[in-house]
Protein backbone atom coordinates (compact mmCIF):
# COMPACT_ATOMS: atom_id res chain seq x y z
CA UNK A 1 0.00 0.00 0.00
CA UNK A 2 1.09 3.33 -0.66
CA UNK A 3 0.69 6.53 1.62
CA UNK A 4 -0.02 9.83 0.45
CA UNK A 5 -0.31 12.69 2.79
CA UNK A 6 -0.92 16.26 2.38
CA UNK A 7 -1.44 19.69 3.36
CA UNK A 8 -2.07 17.66 6.88
CA UNK A 9 -2.54 20.68 10.03
CA UNK A 10 -3.60 19.80 13.55
CA UNK A 11 -3.76 22.24 16.59
CA UNK A 12 -4.51 21.08 20.15
CA UNK A 13 -5.75 24.31 22.03
CA UNK A 14 -3.12 27.02 21.44
CA UNK A 15 -0.61 24.89 19.75
CA UNK A 16 -0.36 23.95 16.14
CA UNK A 17 1.05 20.83 16.52
CA UNK A 18 1.28 19.82 12.48
CA UNK A 19 1.73 22.41 10.14
CA UNK A 20 1.55 21.19 6.53
CA UNK A 21 3.11 17.45 6.81
CA UNK A 22 3.71 16.26 3.19
CA UNK A 23 4.93 13.05 2.63
CA UNK A 24 4.43 9.97 0.48
CA UNK A 25 5.93 6.14 1.44
CA UNK A 26 5.97 4.02 -1.08
CA UNK A 27 4.41 0.41 -1.00
CA UNK A 28 6.73 -1.85 0.44
CA UNK A 29 9.51 0.57 2.16
CA UNK A 30 10.04 1.28 5.44
CA UNK A 31 10.48 4.84 6.49
CA UNK A 32 11.95 6.20 9.83
CA UNK A 33 10.14 9.07 10.96
CA UNK A 34 12.48 11.27 13.29
CA UNK A 35 12.55 13.74 15.57
CA UNK A 36 13.16 15.27 18.71
CA UNK A 37 9.99 14.89 22.04
CA UNK A 38 7.08 17.20 20.97
CA UNK A 39 7.67 17.42 16.87
CA UNK A 40 4.31 15.49 16.43
CA UNK A 41 5.85 12.22 15.51
CA UNK A 42 2.79 10.25 17.50
CA UNK A 43 0.41 12.51 16.78
CA UNK A 44 1.02 11.81 12.76
CA UNK A 45 0.84 7.93 13.31
CA UNK A 46 -2.56 8.35 15.25
CA UNK A 47 -3.73 10.22 12.32
CA UNK A 48 -2.53 7.58 9.76
CA UNK A 49 -4.46 4.98 12.07
CA UNK A 50 -7.50 6.81 12.82
CA UNK A 51 -7.46 7.09 16.30
CA UNK A 52 -6.79 11.15 15.80
CA UNK A 53 -8.54 13.54 12.99
CA UNK A 54 -6.50 16.14 11.10
CA UNK A 55 -8.50 19.50 11.05
CA UNK A 56 -7.03 20.05 7.17
CA UNK A 57 -5.10 18.01 5.15
CA UNK A 58 -5.32 14.64 3.26
CA UNK A 59 -4.51 11.04 3.96
CA UNK A 60 -4.97 8.44 1.19
CA UNK A 61 -3.98 4.89 1.01
CA UNK A 62 -3.16 3.12 -2.55
CA UNK A 63 -5.70 6.09 -3.49
CA UNK A 64 -8.57 5.70 -1.44
CA UNK A 65 -9.17 8.32 1.56
CA UNK A 66 -8.56 7.12 4.29
CA UNK A 67 -10.19 10.03 6.13
CA UNK A 68 -13.54 8.56 5.35
CA UNK A 69 -12.43 5.32 7.12
CA UNK A 70 -13.06 4.55 10.55
CA UNK A 71 -9.77 3.26 12.59
CA UNK A 72 -11.30 -0.72 12.04
CA UNK A 73 -11.58 -0.37 8.43
CA UNK A 74 -7.88 0.61 7.87
CA UNK A 75 -6.54 -2.47 8.65
CA UNK A 76 -3.52 -1.11 10.60
CA UNK A 77 -0.47 -2.62 13.01
CA UNK A 78 0.52 -0.42 15.47
CA UNK A 79 2.92 -1.16 18.20
CA UNK A 80 3.75 1.54 21.02
CA UNK A 81 6.80 2.10 23.34
CA UNK A 82 4.69 0.22 26.08
CA UNK A 83 2.69 -2.33 23.87
CA UNK A 84 -0.48 -3.63 26.15
CA UNK A 85 -0.38 -7.13 25.74
CA UNK A 86 -3.33 -8.93 27.31
CA UNK A 87 -1.62 -10.34 30.85
CA UNK A 88 -4.29 -12.52 31.07
CA UNK A 89 -3.43 -14.47 27.88
CA UNK A 90 -0.39 -16.85 26.45
CA UNK A 91 1.73 -15.02 23.58
CA UNK A 92 -0.26 -17.98 21.50
CA UNK A 93 -3.70 -16.19 22.32
CA UNK A 94 -2.39 -12.80 22.01
CA UNK A 95 -1.08 -13.30 18.67
CA UNK A 96 -4.67 -15.00 17.55
CA UNK A 97 -6.83 -12.61 19.08
CA UNK A 98 -6.44 -9.91 15.78
CA UNK A 99 -8.06 -12.77 13.77
CA UNK A 100 -10.38 -14.20 16.54
CA UNK A 101 -12.65 -10.99 16.67
CA UNK A 102 -12.98 -10.77 12.93
CA UNK A 103 -16.34 -10.25 12.10
CA UNK A 104 -17.87 -13.87 11.66
CA UNK A 105 -17.73 -13.12 8.12
CA UNK A 106 -14.41 -12.79 8.08
CA UNK A 107 -12.75 -14.64 10.54
CA UNK A 108 -10.97 -17.86 10.03
CA UNK A 109 -11.71 -21.25 11.46
CA UNK A 110 -9.87 -22.27 14.52
CA UNK A 111 -7.81 -24.46 12.80
CA UNK A 112 -6.47 -22.10 10.68
CA UNK A 113 -5.95 -19.78 13.21
CA UNK A 114 -3.62 -21.86 14.80
CA UNK A 115 -2.01 -22.66 12.03
CA UNK A 116 -1.30 -18.99 11.45
CA UNK A 117 -0.01 -18.44 14.89
CA UNK A 118 2.22 -21.21 14.76
CA UNK A 119 3.71 -19.94 11.25
CA UNK A 120 4.27 -16.59 12.55
CA UNK A 121 5.81 -18.04 16.09
CA UNK A 122 7.60 -19.74 13.94
CA UNK A 123 8.89 -16.50 11.35
CA UNK A 124 9.45 -14.66 14.27
CA UNK A 125 11.52 -16.76 16.11
CA UNK A 126 9.21 -16.64 19.15
CA UNK A 127 8.44 -20.44 19.00
CA UNK A 128 9.61 -21.24 22.70
CA UNK A 129 7.77 -18.22 24.02
CA UNK A 130 4.55 -19.64 22.70
CA UNK A 131 3.02 -20.68 26.08
CA UNK A 132 4.69 -17.78 28.68
CA UNK A 133 2.08 -15.11 29.45
CA UNK A 134 3.44 -11.56 29.33
CA UNK A 135 4.96 -11.48 32.43
CA UNK A 136 7.39 -14.36 31.77
CA UNK A 137 8.52 -12.04 29.27
CA UNK A 138 11.75 -9.88 28.96
CA UNK A 139 11.26 -6.14 27.55
CA UNK A 140 12.62 -7.23 23.93
CA UNK A 141 10.41 -10.50 23.65
CA UNK A 142 7.31 -8.38 24.51
CA UNK A 143 8.07 -6.14 21.55
CA UNK A 144 8.93 -9.27 19.28
CA UNK A 145 5.22 -10.54 20.63
CA UNK A 146 3.74 -6.92 19.78
CA UNK A 147 5.15 -7.07 16.42
CA UNK A 148 3.58 -10.46 16.07
CA UNK A 149 0.42 -9.18 16.87
CA UNK A 150 0.58 -6.29 14.61
CA UNK A 151 1.38 -8.33 11.61
CA UNK A 152 -1.44 -11.17 12.48
CA UNK A 153 -4.11 -9.01 10.89
CA UNK A 154 -1.46 -8.72 7.57
CA UNK A 155 -1.95 -5.27 7.86
CA UNK A 156 -2.23 -2.91 4.95
CA UNK A 157 0.03 -0.53 6.79
CA UNK A 158 2.14 -1.09 9.91
CA UNK A 159 3.12 1.68 12.26
CA UNK A 160 5.56 1.39 15.01
CA UNK A 161 5.86 4.10 17.76
CA UNK A 162 9.56 3.99 19.35
CA UNK A 163 8.82 0.53 20.12
CA UNK A 164 12.48 -0.72 21.13
CA UNK A 165 12.55 3.35 23.12
CA UNK A 166 12.08 1.54 26.67
CA UNK A 167 14.73 -1.38 25.84
CA UNK A 168 18.50 -0.95 26.32
CA UNK A 169 20.90 -0.51 23.76
CA UNK A 170 22.20 -3.98 23.14
CA UNK A 171 18.74 -5.48 22.76
CA UNK A 172 17.51 -2.49 20.69
CA UNK A 173 20.11 -3.34 18.20
CA UNK A 174 19.49 -7.05 18.13
CA UNK A 175 15.80 -6.16 17.56
CA UNK A 176 16.66 -3.18 14.89
CA UNK A 177 18.39 -6.08 12.73
CA UNK A 178 15.82 -9.12 13.78
CA UNK A 179 12.63 -6.19 12.65
CA UNK A 180 14.88 -5.26 9.00
CA UNK A 181 14.78 -8.96 8.52
CA UNK A 182 11.00 -9.16 9.46
CA UNK A 183 10.45 -6.31 6.79
CA UNK A 184 12.42 -7.74 4.35
CA UNK A 185 9.83 -11.33 4.25
CA UNK A 186 6.94 -9.31 4.80
CA UNK A 187 7.63 -6.19 2.28
CA UNK A 188 4.76 -4.38 4.89
CA UNK A 189 4.79 -0.42 4.17
CA UNK A 190 5.86 0.41 7.65
CA UNK A 191 6.73 3.63 9.17
CA UNK A 192 8.92 3.34 12.17
CA UNK A 193 8.91 6.43 14.71
CA UNK A 194 11.97 7.02 16.68
CA UNK A 195 14.03 10.16 18.12
CA UNK A 196 17.16 7.84 17.86
CA UNK A 197 19.60 8.86 14.96
CA UNK A 198 21.22 5.67 15.00
CA UNK A 199 18.43 3.82 15.19
CA UNK A 200 16.58 5.38 12.31
CA UNK A 201 19.66 5.53 10.03
CA UNK A 202 20.54 1.80 10.07
CA UNK A 203 16.65 0.54 9.82
CA UNK A 204 15.08 3.04 7.11
CA UNK A 205 15.01 3.04 3.58
CA UNK A 206 14.55 7.11 3.91
CA UNK A 207 14.81 8.91 6.62
CA UNK A 208 12.04 11.57 7.53
CA UNK A 209 13.67 13.99 9.94
CA UNK A 210 10.67 15.97 11.82
CA UNK A 211 10.69 19.09 13.68
CA UNK A 212 7.72 21.83 14.94
CA UNK A 213 4.91 19.74 13.29
CA UNK A 214 6.76 19.96 9.74
CA UNK A 215 8.97 17.56 7.90
CA UNK A 216 12.36 19.30 7.45
CA UNK A 217 14.04 16.69 4.87
CA UNK A 218 14.03 13.67 3.57
CA UNK A 219 17.29 11.54 2.69
CA UNK A 220 19.57 8.93 3.60
CA UNK A 221 22.01 9.12 6.26
CA UNK A 222 24.87 10.45 4.66
CA UNK A 223 23.03 13.23 3.19
CA UNK A 224 21.58 14.67 6.32
CA UNK A 225 24.61 13.98 8.24
CA UNK A 226 26.68 16.58 5.99
CA UNK A 227 24.25 18.29 4.06
CA UNK A 228 21.62 19.31 6.37
CA UNK A 229 18.45 21.35 4.98
CA UNK A 230 17.77 23.58 7.46
CA UNK A 231 19.69 25.15 11.21
CA UNK A 232 17.06 22.84 12.71
CA UNK A 233 18.14 20.06 11.20
CA UNK A 234 22.19 20.88 11.73
CA UNK A 235 21.33 21.27 15.44
CA UNK A 236 19.39 18.23 15.73
CA UNK A 237 22.45 16.21 13.93
CA UNK A 238 25.17 17.32 16.21
CA UNK A 239 26.09 20.26 14.55
CA UNK A 240 25.55 22.78 17.76
CA UNK A 241 28.41 25.32 17.89
CA UNK A 242 26.90 28.11 16.10
CA UNK A 243 29.29 31.06 14.54
CA UNK A 244 29.08 34.17 12.60
CA UNK A 245 30.04 34.43 9.19
CA UNK A 246 30.54 37.04 6.81
CA UNK A 247 30.08 35.53 2.82
CA UNK A 248 31.44 37.01 -0.15
CA UNK A 249 31.62 35.44 -3.38
CA UNK A 250 31.04 32.10 -1.78
CA UNK A 251 33.51 32.44 0.39
CA UNK A 252 32.92 32.64 4.19
CA UNK A 253 35.45 34.30 7.12
CA UNK A 254 34.89 35.13 10.39
CA UNK A 255 36.39 36.08 13.46
CA UNK A 256 39.42 33.62 14.23
CA UNK A 257 38.67 31.49 12.24
CA UNK A 258 40.40 28.98 9.58
CA UNK A 259 37.45 28.33 6.61
CA UNK A 260 39.56 27.45 3.57
CA UNK A 261 39.05 23.83 3.53
CA UNK A 262 35.20 24.41 3.20
CA UNK A 263 33.97 24.51 -0.51
CA UNK A 264 32.69 27.70 -2.16
CA UNK A 265 28.98 27.46 -1.87
CA UNK A 266 26.10 29.36 -3.52
CA UNK A 267 25.22 31.68 -1.30
CA UNK A 268 24.32 35.89 -1.23
CA UNK A 269 26.56 37.92 -0.33
CA UNK A 270 26.46 38.70 3.70
CA UNK A 271 26.02 37.76 7.04
CA UNK A 272 25.73 34.04 7.52
CA UNK A 273 25.94 31.35 9.92
CA UNK A 274 28.20 28.48 10.49
CA UNK A 275 26.95 24.95 12.11
CA UNK A 276 29.53 22.75 13.29
CA UNK A 277 30.08 20.09 15.26
CA UNK A 278 32.54 20.26 18.17
CA UNK A 279 34.56 17.00 16.51
CA UNK A 280 35.14 19.29 13.19
CA UNK A 281 37.02 21.86 15.12
CA UNK A 282 40.96 22.10 15.53
CA UNK A 283 42.22 24.42 18.01
CA UNK A 284 45.59 25.53 16.38
CA UNK A 285 48.05 27.98 18.83
CA UNK A 286 48.85 31.51 17.81
CA UNK A 287 49.90 34.06 19.57
CA UNK A 288 47.72 36.68 17.99
CA UNK A 289 44.07 34.57 17.86
CA UNK A 290 41.31 36.11 19.55
CA UNK A 291 40.10 32.50 20.81
CA UNK A 292 41.04 31.58 24.21
CA UNK A 293 41.07 28.08 25.83
CA UNK A 294 38.79 28.54 28.99
CA UNK A 295 39.16 24.69 30.06
CA UNK A 296 40.03 21.01 29.01
CA UNK A 297 38.43 17.60 30.25
CA UNK A 298 39.71 14.79 29.06
CA UNK A 299 37.55 11.62 28.04
CA UNK A 300 40.38 9.64 27.46
CA UNK A 301 40.23 8.81 23.54
CA UNK A 302 39.30 13.29 23.36
CA UNK A 303 39.96 16.20 24.74
CA UNK A 304 37.03 18.47 25.43
CA UNK A 305 38.18 22.29 24.84
CA UNK A 306 36.13 25.14 25.77
CA UNK A 307 36.62 28.12 24.04
CA UNK A 308 36.00 32.02 24.16
CA UNK A 309 35.95 35.16 22.03
CA UNK A 310 35.78 38.71 23.63
CA UNK A 311 32.52 38.94 21.33
CA UNK A 312 30.97 35.56 20.64
CA UNK A 313 31.23 33.93 23.60
CA UNK A 314 31.88 30.46 24.11
CA UNK A 315 32.11 27.25 21.73
CA UNK A 316 33.31 23.68 22.17
CA UNK A 317 36.05 21.53 19.99
CA UNK A 318 36.33 18.00 20.58
CA UNK A 319 40.06 16.68 19.03
CA UNK A 320 41.62 13.04 19.60
CA UNK A 321 43.50 13.11 22.61
CA UNK A 322 46.16 11.27 21.06
CA UNK A 323 46.86 12.20 17.51
CA UNK A 324 46.90 16.30 19.12
CA UNK A 325 49.81 18.36 20.05
CA UNK A 326 48.08 18.30 23.05
CA UNK A 327 50.50 20.19 25.37
CA UNK A 328 50.00 22.86 23.11
CA UNK A 329 45.85 23.25 23.86
CA UNK A 330 46.11 24.43 27.77
CA UNK A 331 43.67 26.74 29.43
CA UNK A 332 44.75 30.27 28.62
CA UNK A 333 46.39 28.91 25.27
CA UNK A 334 45.76 31.73 22.53
CA UNK A 335 44.08 29.92 19.44
CA UNK A 336 42.54 29.61 15.89
CA UNK A 337 40.03 27.37 14.98
CA UNK A 338 40.06 25.84 11.67
CA UNK A 339 37.09 24.18 10.76
CA UNK A 340 37.19 20.82 8.67
CA UNK A 341 33.64 21.00 7.90
CA UNK A 342 30.15 22.78 8.49
CA UNK A 343 27.06 23.90 7.00
CA UNK A 344 26.56 28.05 6.59
CA UNK A 345 22.66 29.54 5.85
CA UNK A 346 22.64 33.34 5.15
CA UNK A 347 21.07 35.25 7.57
CA UNK A 348 19.34 37.56 5.80
CA UNK A 349 15.48 37.18 6.27
CA UNK A 350 14.53 37.64 2.87
CA UNK A 351 17.63 35.53 1.26
CA UNK A 352 16.12 33.07 3.56
CA UNK A 353 12.66 32.93 1.92
CA UNK A 354 13.67 32.99 -1.09
CA UNK A 355 16.42 29.70 -0.64
CA UNK A 356 13.94 28.18 2.21
CA UNK A 357 16.72 27.31 4.40
CA UNK A 358 15.89 30.06 6.56
CA UNK A 359 17.99 31.06 10.00
CA UNK A 360 16.27 32.48 13.32
CA UNK A 361 18.33 34.73 15.02
CA UNK A 362 17.60 32.84 18.05
CA UNK A 363 17.11 28.63 18.35
CA UNK A 364 13.61 29.81 20.27
CA UNK A 365 11.96 31.71 17.79
CA UNK A 366 12.97 29.22 14.58
CA UNK A 367 10.35 27.83 12.50
CA UNK A 368 11.83 24.87 10.71
CA UNK A 369 10.31 25.72 7.02
N1 LIG B 1 -4.36 15.03 22.92
C1 LIG B 1 -3.56 16.09 23.03
N2 LIG B 1 -4.01 17.25 23.57
C2 LIG B 1 -3.21 18.33 23.66
N3 LIG B 1 -1.93 18.37 23.23
C3 LIG B 1 -1.43 17.27 22.68
C4 LIG B 1 -2.20 16.07 22.55
N4 LIG B 1 -1.44 15.13 21.94
C5 LIG B 1 -0.24 15.70 21.72
N5 LIG B 1 -0.22 16.99 22.16
C6 LIG B 1 0.90 17.92 22.02
O1 LIG B 1 1.34 17.89 20.69
C7 LIG B 1 2.74 18.01 20.60
C8 LIG B 1 3.30 16.88 19.78
O2 LIG B 1 3.08 15.67 20.46
P1 LIG B 1 3.46 14.27 19.86
O3 LIG B 1 2.74 14.06 18.57
O4 LIG B 1 3.21 13.26 20.93
O5 LIG B 1 5.00 14.42 19.57
P2 LIG B 1 6.17 13.34 19.53
O6 LIG B 1 5.55 11.98 19.36
O7 LIG B 1 7.02 13.76 18.39
O8 LIG B 1 6.90 13.46 20.84
C9 LIG B 1 3.25 18.06 22.03
O9 LIG B 1 3.49 19.41 22.35
C10 LIG B 1 2.11 17.49 22.82
O10 LIG B 1 2.11 18.03 24.13
MG1 LIG C 1 5.70 10.24 20.48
Amino acid sequence: MSITISGLTKRFAKTDVLRGVELGVDKGELVALLGPSGSGKTTLLKIIAGLEWPDTGRLTVDGQDWLQLAAQDRRIGFVFQHYALFPHMKVRDNLAFGLSVRPRAERPGKAVIAAKVDELLHFLQIDHLADRYPAQLSGGQRQRVALGRALAIEPKVLLLDEPFGALDAAIRRDLRRWLRGVHEATGSTTIFVTHDQEEAFELADRVVVMGEGQIAQIGDADTIHDHPATPFVARFMGATVELPVTLLAGRAEGAGLDLSTLPRRALPDGAGRLFVRAEDITPVPEADAPWRIVSRTSTGAHLRLVLRHPELGEAEAEVPRRTVRAEALTPDAAVRLKIETGTIFPTDRRMQAASASQLPLTPQKEKTR
